[in-house]
């Protein structure tokens, strides 16, 4: 008998397809819908695998709820949904779907940072609704990049590709991470600071730090009182990481210029957030990865973990 696979979101059948020989697949057969809780668990019971997104929350009464669980295949890099001491405790191994989408998402930080600067949306906004009636000398400006300083906070592999990125721009690249990473230094000529320093020279804040128990609310009222009132935070990586009231205070009070956000402590947001009411900040949908392409290999690496674990053979990129 082959072992049943549960894929929690409809994916690309070219990544069902890689699971087809070894596994009985079965699918939450919506796009745009997560799996409801009740459902996920009952159709655990006799699943070996789970392909799971960041929808979904795997943790103890999940474990408890499928015995026969081997592995959970996160499609994201991230994998701040998963306990993954809960997993070992268990023996579920825990996989994730890194640098298929270190460009793509280095892209999108770039987009955002652009955007944000030059505040694209809310031009092409005014021109759609009608609002653009003349020149302006004025209307409209924002802020340079090129010669500016960017602070990187958390420089693994998309740090590294959104650095790359800002020597076209002619940037200083600065970093903050847990280590150093003098390679990185030596390739990018980023110069690594204390966490303080870097909130204090950075013309853009880039974030890209994953969740964890330490970076939950890193950057709080204190820390974004140390940055320049001419300065952009761009968060590309997990919404709380940063302390979302503070932030809407810090955008409010001109503590700040502005931010680029595309997470959020609570996602979805809704028409009526807060960071919605500012005309300095550009929120976008949690969309880093998002090109056709990308996602379609993060879902093909994420069934191919699985049905790697479930064949006994290792993963290609466990966590
Ligand atoms: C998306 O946010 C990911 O972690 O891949
Ligand atoms: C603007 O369009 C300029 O020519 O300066």
């Amino acid at each position: 008998m082959r072992p049943v696979l549960y894929i929690a979101r409809k994916l690309p059948d070219e990544a069902l397809r890689v699971a087809e020989n070894d596994c009985e697949v079965r699918l939450w057969d919506r796009e745009s819908e997560p799996v409801p809780r009740n459902v996920l668990l009952d159709q655990l019971r006799d699943a070996e695998g789970l392909v799971s997104v960041l929808t979904e929350r795997v943790d103890e009464e999940l474990l408890k709820a499928a015995p026969r669980l081997k592995v959970v295949a996160n499609m994201a890099v991230g994998y701040d949904n998963i306990d993954v001491e809960a997993c070992r405790r268990h023996g579920v191994i825990v996989t994730n779907t890194p640098d298929v989408l270190t460009e793509t998402t280095a892209d999108l930080a770039w987009a955002l940072l652009l955007a944000t600067a030059r505040r694209l949306p809310q031009s092409a906004e005014l021109v759609r609704d009608g609002g653009w009636t003349t020149w302006s000398p004025l209307g409209l400006t924002g802020l340079d990049i090129y010669g500016k300083s960017l602070g990187i906070l958390g420089m693994g592999r998309i740090g590294e590709a959104v650095a790359r990125r800002a020597q076209g721009f002619g940037m200083t690249i600065l970093y903050h991470n847990r280590r150093p990473r003098p390679e990185v230094e030596e390739r990018l000529g980023a110069r690594y600071l204390s966490l303080d320093a870097l909130l204090r020279e950075a013309d853009i804040l880039v974030i890209l730090t994953p969740l964890t128990a330490e970076t939950r609310h890193l950057i709080g009222r204190n820390e974004l009182a140390k940055m320049k009132s001419t300065a952009i935070l761009v968060n590309v990586s997990r919404g709380p990481v940063v302390d979302e009231e503070a932030l809407v205070d810090a955008l409010r009070q001109g503590v700040i210029w502005g931010a680029g956000l595309d997470v959020y402590e609570r996602e979805p947001i809704g028409a009526d957030h807060p960071l919605l009411q500012l005309d300095n900040t550009v929120c976008l949908p949690h969309i880093g990865s998002a090109t056709v392409a990308t996602r379609t290999a993060m879902a093909r690496l994420a069934v191919q973990n699985a049905v790697n674990v479930l064949k006994g053979e290792k993963p290609l990129t466990p966590v």
